[in-house]
């Protein structure tokens, strides 16, 4: 039944709309349990199955002349997620970004077209300095989409906090976003500079963009 509903889109969807609303107002949304703990459960399993896989790599911004540089900029581990080779527990996060992105398209015209997700690992120590989510030549990120998969006991003193860099009445303000398992952030890829703070243990999560033209 609920599967129905979730494939029913047309019907209006309180947060879906909330998500609109708060992007709209402030170019951001944070959602709690938008994964239940059993998907966050076992989409963390997924991820460490593929890390068993080696599949992670370092993540690097830009080539290898920058792969100095890039270790003071972001320490996390990414792999790619590829919807045509999913499993089922990916399949099923899929389906939720395609139901949020089909309303989309059709309550806002936002005209997304395309989206890229990888899952992230922090290790000790690793943080992701300040920095805005559009490449130079590449500016069809629209919005950028944060899901954590941490354990059920993850503690704020467990560091590794998005800290989103907000613009209110022309002063800059901080919005401290602890990665609990099943939150989400979305935010507008663009406008919206962000960090993630170093963590004191392993940090989970998987980010993506969805992206126009
Ligand atoms: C990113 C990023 C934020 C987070 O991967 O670009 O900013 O909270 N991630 O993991
Ligand atoms: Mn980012």
């Amino acid at each position: 039944m609920t599967e129905l509903f979730d494939q029913l889109d047309f019907v209006e969807n309180p947060l879906y709309e909330r998500i609109i609303y708060d992007i709209a107002t402030q170019k951001y949304s944070i959602v709690e349990h938008f994964f239940t703990l059993e998907e966050v459960s076992v989409l963390r399993n997924t991820l460490r199955s593929r890390l068993d896989d080696d599949a992670f790599k370092k993540a690097a911004i830009g080539n290898k002349l920058n792969e100095v540089v890039a270790k003071k900029i972001r320490g996390d581990y990414i792999f790619w997620m590829n919807e045509a080779s999913a499993n089922t527990h990916e399949t099923t996060f899929f389906s939720k970004i395609n139901n949020l992105i089909n309303y989309l398209n059709r309550t806002c015209f936002l005209g997304i077209l395309h989206k890229e997700f990888h899952y992230a690992l922090y290790p000790k120590d690793a943080f992701y300095k300040r920095h805005l989510d559009s490449f130079q030549n590449d500016d069809r990120r629209k919005l950028s989409f944060v899901c954590y998969l941490n354990d059920e006991d993850w503690q704020p003193e467990n560091g590794g906090e998005l800290v989103l860099y907000l613009n209110e009445n022309n002063v800059e303000t901080e919005r401290v976003v602890y990665p609990f398992p099943g939150r989400v952030v979305i935010f507008e890829s663009q406008i919206i500079e962000h960090e993630v703070k170093p963590v004191k243990t392993e940090r989970l999560s998987i980010t993506g963009w969805l992206k126009t033209r």
